[in-house]
């Protein structure tokens, strides 16, 4: 049986079950010598994926740097693993875009436009303009969904299913049934869906095609119900299509797609076992030394504007000047690691992340104290080290798909730990009743809940704790995929 499967994953047009993501499971590097070395990514959908016992199954991603291009290239049909690269027993096709096109869809589309709407983030008196220059980015963004859409085409068994992830690719689902009708095609967004007064900024064109695109989908799955029936308002509001919302189906044109909840949970068997190793003991010291008795309040995040990592800091400062008892008794570790710094927004923002925190230590700091740590670069590690030192945890996005730092830190900490949690997080809809919850905008209330969770008694921390970490990992990654590729295949 295995030497059929393997046979057949040498195939192009054999695989059973595919996925298809913007960024793929592994990643190259150019060495001076002009070698690519590889390098496996993390993440949810990562480990989810390893539920697939199937080795026909097949990962169709992008090639994101110059280097991931040139092992594309080196590869038959772009297929890694018949290119001789080592990607773990797994087929992926890493599709070479051309780098104007990919730019124009990735950061042009995907991460200045539809990130933006779905994540409320415009400063709407100058932002967004839809322009010459968007209608260019428009269209490269359908080119790129063409590509993925005839990639899995070309790799799909007949009747094979496809989950197709997130904003990067909207298009590709009804691309793909055009192509494909025997195909068993699924969605899924992992971010939050805007609101329709929201969603209605795009352009009138562009705003259907989005939503007719995933509605090529047989399924639509997102992380909450919120989101499911923020989509389901906006192919109401924009398409007049049919909603049924106690069955979470949407009729639109002739078909009907149904809509699904995933609620895409932590990994605790990996985390409990990865925060333990040697390296993460070693950043535990560390911060230990520099934290000595004070309490801690941790925050990890990509230096993302939804993060909301400013109003986080401002809430802190507003925290040790509200109630000095806390003075040289608290630190705050803030983690920030470096996200798409193609766009200016985000570069500046991190420069705004950097000069609040240098204001907070000019202002409170001394000799024996400094009251917040700050990094702006990635070590996972650390990251873990921190989950488990934190007394509370800071998660306040101005809106999130699920936020898996608020399901994480629970599940790691060391001697439990308070949870401070945006209520437009998409974790609120599992987390809300054990975590102190916040209006992101609000940094007075933000600040009195990190007094709250401070001052928490050990007792109720540790009871809160537990069953933020038995919420938190009721759906793990492996079943939260496993449940989808079900209920795709009902
Ligand atoms: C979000 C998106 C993912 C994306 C990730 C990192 O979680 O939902 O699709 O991969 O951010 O963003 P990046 O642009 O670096 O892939």
């Amino acid at each position: 049986m295995a030497d059929l499967a393997t046979e057949r994953s040498n195939l192009t047009g054999a695989a059973p079950i595919l996925v298809a993501s913007n960024r793929g499971p592994v990643s190259f590097t150019a060495e001076d010598d002009g070698s690519l070395t590889l390098r496996r990514g993390g993440g949810g959908l990562v480990s989810g994926l390893s539920a697939i016992d199937d080795p026909s199954a097949v990962w169709v991603c992008a090639a994101l740097s110059e280097a991931d291009r040139t092992a594309a290239r080196r590869s038959p049909e772009g297929r890694l693993d018949l290119g001789g690269f080592e990607v773990g027993g797994q087929a992926v096709r890493m599709l070479d875009i051309d780098p104007g096109t990919f730019a124009r869809a990735y950061n042009g589309v995907a991460n200045s436009t539809l990130w933006f709407v779905h994540h409320l983030l415009y400063e709407t008196p100058v932002a967004p303009v839809f322009d010459d220059r968007f209608r260019r980015e428009w269209d490269s963004y359908r080119a790129y969904n063409t590509a993925f859409a005839e990639a899995l085409a070309a790799e799909a068994a007949p009747g094979a299913a496809v989950l197709i992830q997130d904003y990067h690719l909207s298009l590709a689902p009804d691309q793909l049934r055009q192509l494909r009708p025997d195909l068993k095609i699924g969605h899924f967004s992992h971010t939050p869906w805007a609101p329709p007064e929201y969603y209605r900024m795009l352009p009138d064109d562009v705003a259907a095609d989005v939503l007719t695109g995933i509605l090529g989908a047989d399924r639509a799955a997102f992380l909450t119900r919120r989101w499911a029936l923020a989509f389901a308002d906006c192919c109401e509001a924009v398409l007049g299509a049919t909603v049924d919302r106690a069955a979470l189906t949407v009729t639109h044109a002739g078909r009907t797609t149904r809509l699904g909840v995933h609620a895409l949970g932590a990994d605790a068997d990996f985390l409990r076992e990865r925060s333990h190793q040697p390296d993460v003991d070693a950043r535990l010291a560390t911060l230990k030394e520099a934290v000595g008795e004070r309490r801690t309040i941790v925050r990890v995040d990509r230096t993302e504007l939804s993060k909301n990592i400013v109003r986080g800091l401002l809430a802190y400062r507003h925290l040790l000047r509200s109630r000095p008892e806390w003075l040289d008794r608290v630190v705050h570790i803030a983690f920030a690691y470096p996200s798409r710094h193609d766009l200016p927004e985000y570069r500046e923002y991190t420069a705004a992340v950097q000069r609040i925190a240098q204001e907070i230590n000019d202002e409170f700091g001394t000799p024996a104290w400094q009251p917040l740590i700050l990094h702006v670069n990635d070590d996972f590690p650390r990251s873990l080290a921190a989950y488990r030192l934190a007394d509370v945890a800071l998660v306040n996005p101005i809106r999130d798909g699920m936020n898996l730092v608020a399901k994480e830190v629970p599940v790691v900490s060391d001697a439990g730990c308070a949870l401070v949690l945006s209520r437009e997080a998409g974790a609120y809809a599992e987390l809300a009743d054990d975590a102190i919850t916040v209006n992101p905008y609000d940094v007075i209330e933000t600040a009195e809940a990190l007094h709250r969770a401070l001052t928490m008694p050990t007792a109720e921390r540790t009871d809160r704790t537990k069953r933020l970490a038995a919420a938190s990992t009721a759906l793990p990654p492996q079943q939260w995929f496993l449940d989808q590729l079900t209920a795709l295949r009902e």
